[in-house]
C-alpha cells in the first residue's frame, strides 16, 4: 500500500501558534486560572487536552473574573470585546492570527477615513464577527457571500468603500465576487484570503487525482475541514476520519494508494495516529510526503 500525506495537512501557522502558546503557558503556570475566550479550535481531541490542563473555554464575557488569565484565539475579537476582557481579567494574551490582525488594521484605517466596508465571508463565523467590530462607528458594514449579495450591497453603499475577505473563505467564490466588484465599482479590494487555506485545498485536489481514495482527518464541527472534504469528494471516494473507528467501515480491497489530508484544526498527533493505524493494517506500506503545490515563498 502506498500512502501519500499532504505536506499542508494539519495545523496552520495561526492555529499552531495559539494552541501551543496556551498549552505552554498553562503548563508553566499550573496555579493560575487560564481561560480561552471562544472555542480555541474545533477539535474535541485538542479540547480534551486543554481540559486535562485545567484550561477553561468560555463563550461569555461575564465568565471572566479578576484573577483570570484570558487568551484570545486565532479568530480574533472586536475592539469592544477586547477592552471589556482587558477591564475584567488579570491579564490578556492576544493570539489573534497576524493575518486576521492585518484585516482588522485595514478595516479600522479605511473606515476611520470615511469608507464603508464589505466583508466577504460567513456572517456567523467568529472571525467575521470580530472584523465587523473593528469598523468605525457610524460607517456601514455589510457581510456578503455571493455575487447576488454583492449587487445588493453596492446599491446600499456610497462610492467610498473597501472590500476584505474572511481568511478561510472559499477561494473560487471569492474570485467571482472580487471580479464582480472590481468590474462594477471603484472600491478598493484587499485580497485577504489566507494562503494556507488555498494551498491546502489545491494540494488536496492534486493529490486526489493521484490516489485511489482520500482520507480527510479532522472534527466534523470544523468548517475548514468540511470545506476540504467537499472540495475533494467530487474527485475521488473520500472518507471523513474523526477517530480510528472511522477507518473500520472502509473497503480497501481494491485500493493501492491512499491520500491523506487534514483541516487546519487537526493536530499532527491525530494525523500520525491514522498513518500508524494504516501501517498496522497493511503488510507493506510506503509513506510519502506530498508537497507538489506547497507555497514556499
Ligand atoms: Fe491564520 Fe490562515 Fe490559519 S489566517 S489562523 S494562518 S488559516
Amino acid at each position: 500500500m502506498i500512502i501519500k500525506v499532504a505536506k499542508s495537512a494539519g495545523f496552520c501557522f495561526g492555529v499552531e501558534r495559539a494552541v501551543n502558546g496556551v498549552i505552554a503557558w498553562a503548563k508553566a503556570n499550573k496555579d493560575k486560572n487560564v481561560k480561552v475566550y471562544g472555542m480555541l479550535i474545533h477539535n474535541s481531541y485538542v479540547i480534551e487536552r486543554l481540559k486535562e490542563l485545567n484550561i477553561k473555554v468560555i463563550e461569555d464575557i461575564n465568565e471572566v473574573g479578576k484573577d483570570d488569565i484570558v487568551f484570545i484565539r486565532s479568530h480574533g475579537v472586536s475592539t469592544d470585546e477586547f477592552s471589556e476582557i482587558e477591564k475584567r481579567a488579570s491579564k490578556v494574551y492576544d493570539f489573534t492570527c497576524p493575518y486576521v490582525k492585518k484585516i482588522h488594521e485595514i478595516v479600522r484605517e479605511w473606515s476611520v477615513n470615511g469608507n464603508d466596508v464589505i466583508v466577504v465571508g460567513d456572517i456567523n463565523h467568529p472571525e467575521v464577527k470580530g472584523t465587523i467590530g473593528h469598523v468605525e462607528k457610524g460607517r456601514k458594514c455589510i457581510v456578503i457571500d455571493s455575487v447576488e449579495k454583492a449587487k445588493d450591497a453596492i446599491t446600499q453603499l456610497g462610492s467610498k468603500a473597501i472590500v476584505v475577505c474572511q481568511t478561510t473563505f472559499d477561494n473560487a467564490k471569492w474570485q467571482e465576487i472580487k471580479d464582480y466588484i472590481e468590474n462594477n465599482t471603484d472600491y478598493r479590494v484587499f485580497d485577504t484570503i489566507c494562503k494556507a487555506t488555498i494551498n491546502r485545498q489545491q494540494e488536496a485536489k492534486v493529490l486526489a487525482h493521484e490516489v485511489d481514495v482520500m482520507l480527510v482527518i479532522g472534527d466534523r464541527k470544523s468548517s475548514n475541514t468540511n470545506k476540504l472534504y467537499e472540495a475533494i469528494k467530487e474527485i475521488k471516494p473520500t472518507y471523513f476520519i474523526e477517530t480510528l473507528k472511522d477507518l473500520e467501515g472502509i473497503d480497501f480491497s481494491k485500493v493501492r494508494t491512499i491520500g491523506i489530508t487534514a483541516g487546519a484544526s487537526t493536530s499532527q498527533e491525530q494525523i500520525d495516529e491514522v498513518v500508524h493505524a494504516l501501517e498496522r493494517k497493511f503488510n507493506e506500506v510506503d509513506i510519502y510526503d506530498f508537497e507538489k503545490l506547497l507555497d514556499k515563498s
